[in-house]
């Protein structure tokens, strides 16, 4: 396949009719690779690099499942380790083997984890870390930074806004309905990369403060120099616990995430997403000292966290997860796939640069994102300069070309080849060279609407 051979194939009646079954039925509609609803289409299958529609389409994928297919769809070795552990039976409720053994996995990987807890998601985790450091601290208050997205819990989704004017820091503004009014008089918001404003937000409310919540890569956007630094020492200096939320960096950046990239240690820490490959997966883990409010014994002696769920420990997951940080472990992993994502990074930069268009592009190695505007990108204020019609048009432009990617991010992973590198940066270039095109033409012509 080429952006020259690539070439669009219509939906066939049987896509067509699933896509409108999809609209009558599921209300919040699965996420779509575009907003486009000529290009919707429906997930037939994936494999490695590869997602191919039920029209069979097949497009190299960097959306990736929303990051979490870091080794690419259906890898031989995790697809044997699930099928082995189905077998097994897939919930117990009860501790099994696996669990015990990524509990372990992870004590040795992650900077910060003394000990760990296994819920289904990346919300989940986000939410129990919080309850963790609520319990520890006493105290109700959580600081999160505007446009860090923790998941869908009540008191995290607040000031994540891409359509509305953000609020005075530290206001806190819910992003969706249905939150309880009072949530968000427990949320403080302070600017990412913003040492001065966030540290008096911190100082100010420090005793009511239960914890200080943040993405070490806010979104896409790198923590400037010494800001996760100052963050670790104001926090430390009133001992509110600091939590990283590494549901995306997590196993990404490095084997042991952001806080090893960055070399900043927090209290707790939430994963998801790569560490289990698609299968449901979110971990809290952390400071002993406040990890074991969750143990039993606490129950009578006060300060007990409740953590559980069915699908805590899910064996299966854990079984999965095992088999990824096998592969992640070999030696020369992260060179290899931070090579390639280097490549189309870099491909794409000189790509955005020769259109003249006011872009860049910010992130780490294998996660990162072109953005339409020429403001420097610190924060969720900058971000709000970019022309996100001008992203659209571009996300829809490589899907014609067979490349799908999410609004945001371009998520790399271990099965993307050099000739997909290739392929896509050929798709990239005849993209942008239409991007410029449209936008160069004068605008359509159009007759004076009748009055009537
Ligand atoms: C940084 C971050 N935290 C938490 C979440 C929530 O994870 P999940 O979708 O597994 O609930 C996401 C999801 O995209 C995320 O990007």
């Amino acid at each position: 396949m080429s952006p020259a051979t690539f070439e669009r194939k219509a939906p066939t009646e049987h896509e067509r009719e699933l896509l409108a079954k999809s609209g009558r039925l599921l209300p919040c509609g699965v996420r779509n690779a575009s907003f486009t609803p000529e290009l919707a289409m429906v997930i037939r299958d994936a494999r490695g690099s590869r997602i191919t529609d039920c029209s069979g389409n097949e497009y190299i994928d960097y959306l990736l499942g929303s990051g979490p297919m870091f080794l690419g769809h259906a890898h031989p070795s995790v697809v044997k380790a699930v099928r082995a552990q189905l077998e097994k039976g897939t919930a117990y409720l009860m501790i099994s083997e696996p669990a015990i053994r990524l509990g372990e996995a992870i004590v040795e990987a992650v900077p910060c984890a003394e000990q760990v807890s296994f819920h289904g998601s990346g919300s989940e985790a986000t939410f129990f870390a919080m309850r963790l450091a609520r319990a520890h601290r006493e105290r109700d208050k959580v600081l999160k930074f505007e446009g860090a997205y923790h998941g869908m819990g009540d008191a995290v989704l607040m000031s994540t806004q891409w359509t509305r004017q953000p609020a005075d820091f530290p206001e806190a503004v819910p992003d969706s309905a249905g939150i309880p009014g009072h949530v968000r008089h427990d949320v403080l918001i302070a600017p990412f990369n913003d040492i001065e404003t966030t540290t008096a937000i911190v100082e100010k409310h420090a005793n009511e403060l239960a914890c200080v919540i943040v993405e070490p890569l806010h979104r896409t956007i790198p923590p400037r120099d010494g800001f996760l630094e100052a963050l670790r020492q104001v926090t430390a200096h009133y001992g509110i616990p600091l939590i990283f939320d590494e549901v995306v960096t997590g196993f990404r950046l490095a084997y042991g995430g952001a806080q090893e990239l960055y070399g900043v240690t927090p209290d707790l820490c939430a994963l998801g997403k790569t560490i289990s490959g698609g299968h449901p997966l979110g971990v809290v883990c952390g400071r002993e000292e406040i990890m074991s409010h969750a143990a039993p014994e606490r129950m009578f002696s006060g300060g007990y966290v409740r953590l559980t769920g069915t699908f805590s420990g899910n064996p299966v997951s854990c079984a999965a997860a095992l088999a990824i940080l096998e592969e992640l472990k070999k030696p020369g992993f992260y060179e290899a796939v931070n090579a390639r994502g280097r490549r189309l990074r870099a491909g794409l930069e000189s790509l955005l640069q020769a259109t003249g268009l006011p872009a860049q592009v910010v992130g780490e190695a294998t996660v990162f994102q072109p953005w339409f505007t020429r403001e420097a990108l610190v924060d969720h204020r900058s971000a709000l300069t970019a022309d996100s019609g001008r992203n659209r048009k571009f996300v829809d432009l490589l899907l014609r070309r067979g490349i799908v990617k999410a609004h945001e991010k371009f998520f790399v992973s271990a099965a993307h080849s050099d000739e997909d590198v290739e392929i896509t940066l050929a798709a990239l270039e005849e993209a942008l060279a239409e991007l410029r095109e449209s936008e160069s033409a004068p605008p359509p012509t159009t007759a004076p609407r009748a009055r009537g």
